[in-house]
């Protein structure tokens, strides 16, 4: 996976986010577009002034003229319809392409975001403009700028054609234009709230929905559907309200414009019969004018609508700016990635909080190359906090955790990430294989040698039975988030993933927390073997499984309150002690029960 992607990454960082920048990426196919507008408006200027001589001709009695017109007439209809049909394909693809590009560059952006961005906007919210707001986009940088181009020119080409047969009958055609402008202005700023209050309210469903389904065993357990069905029907009922206020705006929008231009048309008729009447205009004229008219009046609607168009695509590009122009907080340092890497850890006087509350208080150790550290404590101590700062996955303050000597707020993020592997305590599993799970890090991970590779991993993380009993074997699919798996069976293919990417430095948090006495054992001797190949850091509340390291460190409120040997701390009054004493008797009471009903036990272990 690591070369591909990268590229791909560096590619992505490349492109132009803004609107403007775009537009000018994607000149050569607008001017493309361009050329092929202007041809087909030229295409109808000759059309209708042709058309103005046949049916004048064939009045005359000049047939020959007429008929040889009428058949050339068809050929540039024909050749019309082709330039037509070109100038969309390419003008449009120029919006798809925009379109593609922005939502690779809106999902590179979504991959550098840190916890702080995530824990602003809902997943939901992020759907939404990454669907209906990058089409908005595309709409405003296709169709847009399509009719934009084929306005300007259907203007002057059928301008071109009335003003050359009736200079009178053109002006008072246009007396209903000024009058267009003005109901379009009055629209387009109404248009723009209401959309923008739309698609507010569809992130704000779609973020309720994705939520209820997502906890959706959570919600049945609690039989909590009607309270679910409630809170979805208020933001159902919210956008159909947004939607429906934008669709009377855009629905009563058209009719208008076609009513204001219908007057032109009758203008036309009245005063155009009157001209020929009094023989200033002949009836070829008339018809070409008429039809010169007529051609005027989807540009110009268009027009009407490209102003709600722009509005919207501008609405919708302020959300993703949203996306673009957050903050990172995490970022590449400035000093290259080593040649080589020891996998030492240090970790200095290390302080942090969430939101003002303080979760760690100068915590200070030191993990030498290939050495083990156990870090113990009560639940709520810092431990899953303190795992997620060392490998930078929540952005923690400079000169606080050093890896062989370096700061890691100095090295490039994916370097300190391949150096120091962290499986997480509430494992989280993507919905495909359980194979690909396993071989997430892996370039290819359905190739040959990535099979033996993911095989030996579940071997070594004590999962490989059970997924060989699976329907599918390592080809089962484990459903979204691995709901298919059981707890330990989750924890353990993560662990296996972790041991996949065989970082320097192995971060496992809480790797015993769901599973059995047996199950545990066997874990407990891959972490050895773990432990003799790479430093590691195991974070557990299990005094057995913190006894395997070489030191052990004890937090307690985020403050590190006892630190050293298993053997030492034993002897020491404190938390570890009363940990050890706590779990004996733990583990006495089980042996006792195990005697007194051993077939109880059995049955029980052996499910
Ligand atoms: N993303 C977060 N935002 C705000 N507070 C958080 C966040 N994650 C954890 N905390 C808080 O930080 C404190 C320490 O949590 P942490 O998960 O590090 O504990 P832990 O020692 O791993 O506990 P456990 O043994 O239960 O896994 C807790 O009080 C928790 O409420
Ligand atoms: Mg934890």
């Amino acid at each position: 996976m690591s070369s591909s992607p990268s590229t791909t990454l560096s590619d992505s960082a490349k492109i132009p986010i803004s609107l403007g920048r775009q537009f000018r990426r994607h000149l050569p196919s607008y001017g493309a577009g361009l050329v092929l507008l202007a041809a087909y408006q030229a295409a109808q200027y000759w059309f209708d002034t042709r058309l103005m001589r046949a049916f004048d001709g064939a009045i005359a009695g000049d047939v020959a003229q007429a008929g040889l017109l009428g058949g050339l007439l068809i050929l540039v209809a024909v050749a019309a319809f082709g330039i037509r049909v070109l100038s969309r394909m390419t003008v449009f693809n120029a919006g798809r392409r925009a379109e593609y590009e922005l939502r690779r560059a809106l999902l590179f952006r979504l991959q550098l975001l840190g916890p702080a961005f995530y824990g602003r906007m809902s997943t939901g919210e992020i759907m939404s403009r990454m669907t209906s707001d990058l089409q908005q986009v595309r709409a405003l940088l296709g169709f847009g700028v399509l009719n934009v181009i084929n306005t300007l020119f259907a203007l002057i080409s059928a301008l071109s054609v009335t003003l050359s047969i009736s200079v009178k009958l053109t002006l008072a055609s246009l007396a209903s234009l000024p009058l267009l402008m003005l109901v379009t202005r009055a629209f387009s700023s109404r248009i723009y709230t209401r959309n923008r209050a739309n698609q507010d309210a569809i992130g704000q469903l779609s973020s309720e929905v994705q939520s209820s389904i997502a906890g959706v065993r959570v919600v049945r357990s609690f039989s909590l559907e009607k309270a679910e069905m409630a809170r979805f029907q208020e933001k159902n009922q919210r956008y159909l309200e947004k939607s429906l206020a934008l669709a009377r705006l855009r629905g009563s929008f058209g009719p208008i414009m076609q009513a204001i231009t219908a007057i032109g048309v009758v203008i036309v008729f009245w005063y155009g019969g009157h001209l020929i009447l009094v023989k200033e205009l002949t009836p070829g004229g008339f018809l070409a004018f008429y039809r010169a008219l007529a051609r005027l009046t989807w540009p110009l609607i268009a027009l009407g609508f490209l102003v709600a168009l722009v509005q919207r695509g501008r609405a919708s590009y302020a959300r993703l700016a949203e996306v673009f122009d957050a903050v990172p907080g995490i970022g590449d340092g400035p000093l290259p990635a080593p040649e080589t890497t020891r996998g030492e850890l240090e970790v200095r006087d290390l302080s942090f909080s969430y939101d003002e509350q303080p979760v760690l208080k100068g915590v200070s150790f030191r993990l030498p190359e290939g050495g083990s550290l156990a870090v113990v404590g009560k639940t709520g101590a810092g431990k899953s906090t303190l795992a997620v700062l060392l490998p930078r996955l929540q952005p923690g303050p400079r000169g606080s955790i050093f890896l062989d000597g370096t700061d890691v707020c100095d090295l490039p993020l994916a370097h300190v990430r391949s150096v120091i592997g962290y499986a997480q305590q509430d494992a989280f599993l993507f919905s495909t294989t359980v194979g690909r799970n396993i071989g997430y890090c892996l370039e290819d991970p359905d190739g040959a040698d990535a099979h033996e590779i993911v095989r030996r991993a579940a071997e070594e993380a004590q999962v490989l039975r059970e997924i060989e009993e699976l329907p599918d074997g390592f080809d089962t699919v484990v459903g979204e988030r691995g709901v298919q798996l059981s707890g330990g069976q989750k924890q353990r293919v993560a662990l296996a993933r972790a041991l996949v990417s065989k970082p320097r430095i192995l971060v496992l948090d809480d790797p015993l927390s769901a599973v059995d006495g047996r199950t545990e054992k066997a874990i407990l001797e891959a972490i050895d073997r773990q432990l003799k190949q790479r430093s590691v850091i195991l974070i557990t509340h299990r005094v057995s499984a913190a006894a395997r390291c070489d030191q052990v460190v004890v937090l307690d409120e985020g403050r590190v309150v006892q630190s050293g040997t298993h053997e030492e701390l034993l002897e020491q009054p404190g938390l570890y002690s009363a940990f050890a004493e706590e779990q004996r008797i733990e583990g006495e009471l089980a042996r006792l029960g195990s005697e007194d009903g051993s077939d109880l036990v059995a049955g029980s272990a052996a499910q």
